[in-house]
């Protein structure tokens, strides 16, 4: 069926046609193209395919799912939008041929190519490997120096030693995120595939689509309970039945990933005075940042210690982590109240103090913790990693942030 329309955008020219997806130019909307699933499962390099209605759908679901994870997290995607049942908007992309699978459990491919190692072994840290798209030769491991010998221009950008580091990082840190959302459903992502594209203005993108097809999924760490393409691999004889066996899997897929909520976690900052409204506001847009739920109060420990305890009560009452970062001068009460009567942890922020007052939040009473910063960032990025602990979205910020600043000096190294 010819579309000329879909969700609303007129389609342009077709650019690509794939085996499971037709590429779409979108004249109206310049820089953009949009990608059409189909309904169809296949392996083998296509030798094996099937019809499978209702694929598009929900394969289109799996992807807008993950790719608006990935989105929020700070991963710097193609994908902009779904759009009607089966589609979604993208930044159009030159790709880059290279597909880059992360494995974390040996399975499949690998275990075939090193039967010495035993099925199920664990990459620590994960094993990452890179294969030239082309089906003729069935996608071979390709070494670096492979790739960089190829010279791929992608829109104007030459793909070199820093590209390809650019994207084993983020391939790496997109599975470790999947990887921990995957593990609050009990489930273990044992490998994965993506690619990479670059838009009309040079940036390097990940691309393409992840789904039920792309990655390896055990519940509980089975291998037996597998819901994803290898199930279809498997297969010698293909019925009904199967197919019916694989698109409830795929739902199953799409719901655990609808239901993937980051728990409600609250970083209260605790202020002893106006004095300290200044650096209270700076750690509260350090954590917003991070997504944090995070609330600035004002509470003088020396000379309303009751009001400061109703507060820490306040918020004891509510589900989810916590954390308090007390921001306050002289001896330290705050903090030292605070520490002495809660077991959540506190964090002392002496941003601009002196250093005497430095010292009294480094040595409390015995029995006491608390941690102390010097910078406001330093106390949002503590209680990030504190929280991130049991929030998958926060961890994947703080993780995300890490990866960024690595990119962002490679460019500007570049750039001089
Ligand atoms: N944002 C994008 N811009 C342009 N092309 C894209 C984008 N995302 C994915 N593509 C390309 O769309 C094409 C069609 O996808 P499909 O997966 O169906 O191809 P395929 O038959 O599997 O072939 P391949 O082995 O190259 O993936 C692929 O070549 C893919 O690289
Ligand atoms: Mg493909």
């Amino acid at each position: 069926m010819s579309h000329t329309s879909i969700g609303g955008y007129h389609l342009g020219k077709l650019l690509i046609e794939g085996k499971t997806k037709k590429v779409y130019d979108l004249p109206d909307h310049p820089g953009l193209c949009l990608l059409l699933n189909k309904d169809r499962i296949t392996a083998f390099d296509g030798q094996k395919a099937h019809e499978l209605q209702g694929k598009a759908a929900i394969s289109n679901t799996t992807n807008g799912l993950v790719f608006r994870l990935l989105n929020e997290a700070g991963i710097r995607t193609a994908y902009v939008d779904q759009c009607g049942e089966k589609a979604f908007t993208a930044r159009k992309c030159q790709m880059i041929p290279i597909e880059w699978v992360t494995r974390r459990l040996a399975t499949g491919s690998f275990i075939k190519l090193n039967p010495e190692v035993p099925e199920g072994y664990l990459f620590a840290p994960p094993k990452q490997e890179t294969c030239f798209k082309d089906d003729a030769s069935h996608d071979p491991l390709w070494c670096d120096e492979q790739i960089i010998s190829s010279k791929f221009q992608c829109n104007g950008l030459l793909i070199g030693f820093d590209e390809i580091q650019i994207m084993r990082r983020t391939s790496l840190v997109v599975f470790e995120i999947l990887e921990r959302a995957w593990k609050t459903k009990n489930c273990v992502l044992v490998d994965m595939k993506v690619e990479f594209g670059v838009d009309e203005e040079g940036n390097i993108l990940l691309a393409d689509i992840i789904d039920s097809d792309t990655w390896r999924i055990w519940p509980a760490g089975d291998k037996r309970l597998m819901v994803d393409k290898t199930v279809y691999i498997n297969l010698t004889a293909v019925r009904d039945s199967d197919l019916g066996n694989i698109k409830r899997n795929y739902s199953w897929v799409v719901e655990q990933l609808t239901s993937l909520v980051p728990p409600k976690d609250h970083l209260v900052v605790l202020m002893s005075s106006e004095l300290d409204t200044f650096q209270g506001t700076k750690i509260s847009a350090f954590c917003q940042s991070l997504g944090l739920n995070v609330e600035l109060r004002g509470s003088c420990a020396l000379r309303d210690p009751e009001d400061t305890l109703r507060i820490v009560r306040e918020y004891e009452a509510t589900i989810g982590s916590l954390v308090f970062v007390a921001l306050a001068g002289g001896s330290n009460e705050l903090g030292s109240l605070l520490s002495s009567n809660t077991s959540c942890p506190v964090i002392n922020c002496v941003a601009n103090r002196m250093e005497i007052e430095m010292w009294s939040r480094l040595n409390p009473d015995s029995g006491l913790g608390g941690a102390t910063v010097l910078h406001p960032e330093a106390a949002a990025l503590h209680a990030a990693s504190i929280l991130g602990l049991n929030n998958f979205m926060v961890w994947s910020k703080l993780r995300v942030n890490r990866l960024n600043n690595i990119i962002a000096l490679k460019k500007s190294e570049k750039s001089h």
